[in-house]
Order: C-alpha cells, then sequence, then structure tokens
C-alpha cells in the first residue's frame, strides 16, 4: 500500500483543474490526485466524479470536524462519491474518528477509502498551541497522541510533515500511513513551505505517499516535474516508469 506521488489540485475552478489533467491524458497510468475545498467547495461532487472518470484515483481533503453522528453521514456520503482517500481532524476526538471510520465502512462499492486523521495543522505554532487553544504540552507530543488516538479509533494513517514519518512509523506502526506535503525539488522554490524535503529524502524517511501542488502544477513541464517526482518517489525501475507512464518523452 502506498508509495505514490499525490498531485494536489489547487485550483480555484474545475475548469483550470481539468486543463491542467488534460496534459496528463496520454499517460497510461493518471497521476494519483488530491483535491481541497477549494475545488470541492466551488464545484461541488460532480468535479470529482469527472476526475474518476479520467481514471485518477482522488484524495478529498476536506478535513471533517463534527460530532460523531454528522461526520458519519459524511462519511456515507464520499464513500458512495467513489473517493479513495479521505481525512478528517483528530481534534475531534476518538469517538467521532471511529464514527467517522463506520460511515465510510458501510455498504457500497468497490473498496473502502482509507480514512487519514489531520492531527495538527502546520499553520499551528507552538503559541497559538498554548496561548489560543489551552494545550499546553510540545506540540510534537501533541502530535504524536493525536496519531494514536487516530490508531485507536481504527484509522489508517496521518497527515504529516516528512520529517515526522519516521518517528511516527516508530511509535504507531510502519503499516500506519504518512501521507506527507512540503516536498520540494532540490534548488527548486520553497514557497510558503517551511521544512521540506525531496521525493527522494521523503521516501527515505518512510514517507508512504506525498503531496505535492505548485512543483508540479505551476513547473514549465508539468508532466515531466511529475515523472521527475516519480522516479525519485516511488519504486519503479526507469523501464517500468516507460511502460507505466507510455515510454514518451513529452
Ligand atoms: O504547493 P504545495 O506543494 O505546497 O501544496 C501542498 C498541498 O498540501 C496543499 O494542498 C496544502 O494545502 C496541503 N497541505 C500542506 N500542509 C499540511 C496539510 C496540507 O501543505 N500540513
Amino acid at each position: 500500500m502506498g508509495k505514490d506521488v499525490m498531485v494536489a489540485l489547487d485550483f480555484p475552478s474545475g475548469e483550470e483543474a481539468l486543463r491542467f489533467l488534460d496534459l496528463f491524458q496520454k499517460e497510461e497510468r493518471k497521476p494519483y490526485v488530491k483535491v481541497g475545498m477549494e475545488l470541492f467547495y466551488s464545484e461541488g461532487p460532480e468535479i470529482v466524479r469527472k476526475i474518476k472518470k479520467r481514471g485518477h484515483s482522488i484524495f478529498l481533503d476536506l478535513k471533517l470536524h463534527d460530532i460523531p453522528n454528522t461526520v458519519k453521514g459524511g462519511m456515507r456520503s464520499l464513500r458512495d462519491l467513489g473517493v479513495d482517500m479521505t481525512n478528517l481532524h483528530a481534534s475531534g476526538g476518538i469517538e467521532m474518528m471511529r464514527e467517522g471510520m463506520e460511515g465510510l465502512s458501510g455498504e457500497g462499492q468497490g473498496e473502502r477509502p482509507l480514512l487519514i486523521a489531520v492531527t495538527q495543522l502546520t499553520s499551528t505554532d507552538q503559541r497559538t498551541l498554548e496561548e489560543e487553544l489551552l494545550i499546553r504540552e510540545e506540540m510534537k507530543k501533541v502530535v504524536l497522541h493525536y496519531g494514536e488516538n487516530a490508531k485507536k479509533a481504527g484509522l489508517d494513517g496521518v497527515v504529516c510533515s516528512p520529517w515526522e514519518a519516521k518517528e511516527i512509523h516508530e511509535k504507531l506502526g510502519k503499516d500506519f500511513l504518512t501521507i506527507t506535503p512540503g516536498v520540494r525539488f532540490k534548488g527548486g522554490s520553497v514557497g510558503d513551505q517551511k521544512r521540506v524535503m525531496s521525493p527522494e529524502e521523503a521516501k527515505e524517511a518512510g514517507s508512504d505517499y506525498i503531496v505535492m501542488g505548485r512543483p508540479i502544477t505551476k513547473a514549465e513541464n508539468p508532466v515531466e516535474a511529475y515523472r521527475e517526482a516519480v522516479r525519485q518517489f516511488c519504486d519503479y525501475s526507469e523501464k517500468k516508469l516507460g511502460n507505466r507512464i507510455g515510454g514518451k518523452d513529452e
């Protein structure tokens, strides 16, 4: 399970997202994509159906957080939509996470989507944690504790920095998935991400899925940038990669 590159489709409209995906039309295997709230709230569930129809796997990053029963219902709807992975906030508590999992696990078509927990947002720093949220503990301890709760609730993994992937696997097991944004090509622009790793380094650190947005979506040649990320992160030999992506250079 895992070891794939996810492309974050951070586009304001479905039209722009689909135009970007057109670039990958000739690729034998379509990139796994992450659809976030910007695109989902502007376009609705239809955008997910359209992207699925083109053969992409989808991580629907909506970060649910509500009372357990509501999260369960929300997850049931996402399951019916046919996404491959989705997420919720671990801060909603163990019961909320369990109910969310139950919503995803009900009768439906195909396999259950993977359910991933957000521990603490990377925009939350130690000061916010202590002064605004009144959580007087070290960020690292909070992140690991929320990860443990997610595991207790039966979730499949957490979103975290590639810098935390190793410790999470050590504490919560190698099968507990780590989905890691904050990935940049060496020498590329870091943008607003603070602690970055290259795809190669993230693989070394044990990340299961890397999420890359701008280094691919804003690249001069997005298909080539995606291929480079796959070459560095996934266990495909050049030959296999050639087969996988049609063996042609764009
Ligand atoms: O463009 P970039 O590669 O920075 O995009 C990273 C993606 O991962 C964005 O969609 C961002 O919202 C998401 N993300 C993140 N850090 C987190 C959680 C999600 O960068 N902690």
